[in-house]
């Protein structure tokens, strides 16, 4: 009996590859975000569900599938889009990409660290806009990195790979986090834990690395920012809704913190208007993760997933254990 796979957007070819070596593929190749009736439907007609973080895999959406869907297999290490216990009480499996995205996140969180410290867009846009006439010794001046405070809320694998480059730039590292157990890695990073508000008060950056979760939701707002230094930086490359959009704009506007930068927002992929109006927030479309090597990866990962719960096998990164295959 043929088996098959529906792609809800185009991935990288060597997941589509991947997957045509063992099962039929269908993609949305228009590569707009399905609504949710087709989302209803490709679950009740398919084996199997790749998908990326703006499908919403609701409840509706996965009893279209029970009895039928094997798995959802998400192509992103977040998995905040698909609602895991509806999927579990439908007997579907849920897979994501962790790992293989990690070392790349981290390399973009410290990109936006560094591109509002030192002004990067907005020196570029400056030039551009033909404002540079002449060197100036008071022009663009920013703030430095190295030798600065750190805070890291969520220290699992991206927020410690954030920390390990903090290493290279003799900064002081604390990190927040009531989930993961952490200490190894924290004394050979040299990173201290602290309460939330600890952390807020004491860093000159501090970078977000949770899940979206409930207890995450709005983890930063108004009463946050104002534990802040006023010369604190806020990057967020995890999820938008962990910080309080509205907050963090009138934090900016009262001058409460020096700048944020986010790849990160609320409602993606609206973004605050006000938000856009300061020269010290920097902000990116949801890219932390998007290099090539990196996105083919997590596509190849997510048919992976796909292969083994097909074939009967436990897929190697599957969320909702109590349905392991094997
Ligand atoms: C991207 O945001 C991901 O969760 O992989």
């Amino acid at each position: 009996m043929s088996r098959s796979v529906y792609v809800t957007r185009v991935i990288p070819q060597p997941g589509i590859d991947l997957l045509r070596e063992h099962v039929d593929v269908e993609v949305n190749e228009s590569d707009e975000p399905l609504s949710a009736e087709k989302l209803r439907l490709r679950a009740g007609s398919h084996d199997a569900l790749v998908t990326v973080l703006t499908d919403k895999i609701d409840s509706a959406v996965l009893q279209s599938g029970e009895g039928s869907l094997k798995i959802v297999a998400n192509v992103a290490v977040g998995y905040d889009n698909i609602d895991v216990p509806a999927a579990t009480a439908a007997g579907i499996m849920v897979s994501n990409t962790p790992g293989v995205l990690t070392e790349t996140t981290a390399d973009f969180a410290w990109a936006l660290l560094m591109s509002v410290a030192r002004r990067i867009p907005e020196a570029q846009s400056f030039l551009r806009t033909g404002k540079f006439q002449g060197w100036g010794i008071m022009m663009m001046l920013g703030e430095d990195i190295h030798g600065k405070t750190l805070g890291i809320a969520g220290f699992g694998r991206i927020g410690q790979a954030v920390a390990q480059r903090a290493t290279g730039f003799g900064m002081k590292i604390l990190y927040y986090d009531p989930v993961v157990q952490a200490e190894d890695a924290a004394r050979r990073l040299g990173a201290r834990s602290v309460d939330l508000n600890t952390l807020l008060r004491e860093s000159d950056f501090i970078s977000v690395h949770t899940p979206l979760t409930p207890e995450t939701r709005h983890m930063i707002g108004k009463e946050q920012f104002d534990l802040m230094k006023d010369s604190a930086y806020l990057i967020n490359t995890s999820r938008g809704p962990v910080i309080d959009e509205t907050a963090l704009v009138g934090a900016l506007k009262a001058n409460r913190i020096r700048g944020a930068a986010l790849d990160v927002f609320e409602n993606e992929p609206q973004v605050h208007p006000e938000l856009l109006q300061f020269d010290n927030a920097v902000v990116t479309p949801h890219i932390a993760s998007a290099s090539v090597a990196t996105r083919s990866r997590m596509a190849t990962m997510a048919a992976e997933n796909v292969i083994a719960a097909l074939d009967g096998q436990r897929p190697p990164t599957l969320i909702n254990e109590e349905l392991s295959n094997g």
